[in-house]
């Protein structure tokens, strides 16, 4: 995968994803393609809610032309612009005119149950709607797939982890948070758990450094019910904590 083109071309356009953040997609995506081949999983396909101008789903539009998978758009207003610069990477999207929420009553859903590789919630920002969001991307998600969730640890969205946590604690979900950082947080079915926290501990801050980013790796702590790791801008060390790698 040629990342630096992939980064360069998400530069170009308007949104608000972290530079640093679209690293880390690169990374991990990378990492996810090759559990597809050790877990002997075929490609799996990319979904986003809420794409603007599509400046993140440029990233996951770039790995589709190079994998051989689908990319899904959900967003009540696709903007042609957004369109054209999709369908200028790959000829595999496919875009919902709709609310996600209405997801669950249509045919992607059924068609699509334990099919993801990738979901990123990006759409509407309120309570009701995040835990609309994960719970459906949930049933659509993969064995080792992911799904990241943005604005997670704003001031301006305090509800986005709120509805997230209570997902969390109060359902019999199979998801847990394996990373969290630059607004973001990365979940995954259980038994992904271990290749990601794994990958994650020993790789994701060297990784970032080679692709310019100095951050610091962090865990402060272990626990059965939260076991993530985070990445914070540079701390003086490259990594903070007494349980990173663990
Ligand atoms: C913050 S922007 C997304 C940014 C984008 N992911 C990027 O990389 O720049 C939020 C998007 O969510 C869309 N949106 C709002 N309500 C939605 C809903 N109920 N379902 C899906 N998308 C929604 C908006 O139309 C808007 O395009």
């Amino acid at each position: 995968m040629q990342i630096a083109e992939v980064l360069e071309r998400q530069r170009h356009v308007e949104g608000m994803l972290m530079e640093v953040s679209a690293a880390v997609w690169c990374i991990l995506l990378e990492a996810q393609h090759a559990s597809w081949q050790w877990s002997g999983d075929h490609a799996r396909d990319y979904l986003e809610i809420g794409t603007f101008k599509g400046k993140a789903a440029s990233i996951l539009a770039s790995f589709t032309a190079e994998y051989g998978n689908r990319l899904a758009i959900v967003d009540p207003e696709v903007r042609p612009e957004t369109r054209s610069l999709l369908d200028s990477i790959t000829s595999t999207v496919s875009y919902m005119e709709m609310r996600s929420e209405f997801l669950a009553q249509g045919d992607f859903l059924r068609a699509n149950l334990r099919n993801l590789a990738w979901a990123h919630i990006d759409g509407m920002h309120s309570f009701a709607a995040v835990v609309s969001d994960v719970s459906l991307c949930e049933q659509m998600l993969g064995d080792y797939g992911i799904i990241c969730i943005d604005d997670f640890h704003t001031d301006l969205y305090p509800q986005i982890p709120a509805a997230v946590y209570k997902y969390l604690y109060t359902t019999p979900t199979d998801l847990c948070v394996f990373l969290v950082g630059f607004n973001k947080a990365y979940l995954c079915r259980n038994v992904a758990f271990r290749y990601f926290s794994e990958f994650v501990g020993k790789n994701i801050h060297w990784s970032l450094k080679e692709l310019g980013h100095l951050v610091s790796l962090v865990k402060t702590g272990r626990h059965s019910q939260f076991d993530a790791h985070a990445i914070a801008p540079f701390q003086g060390e490259h990594t903070f904590g007494a349980y990173v790698g663990q």
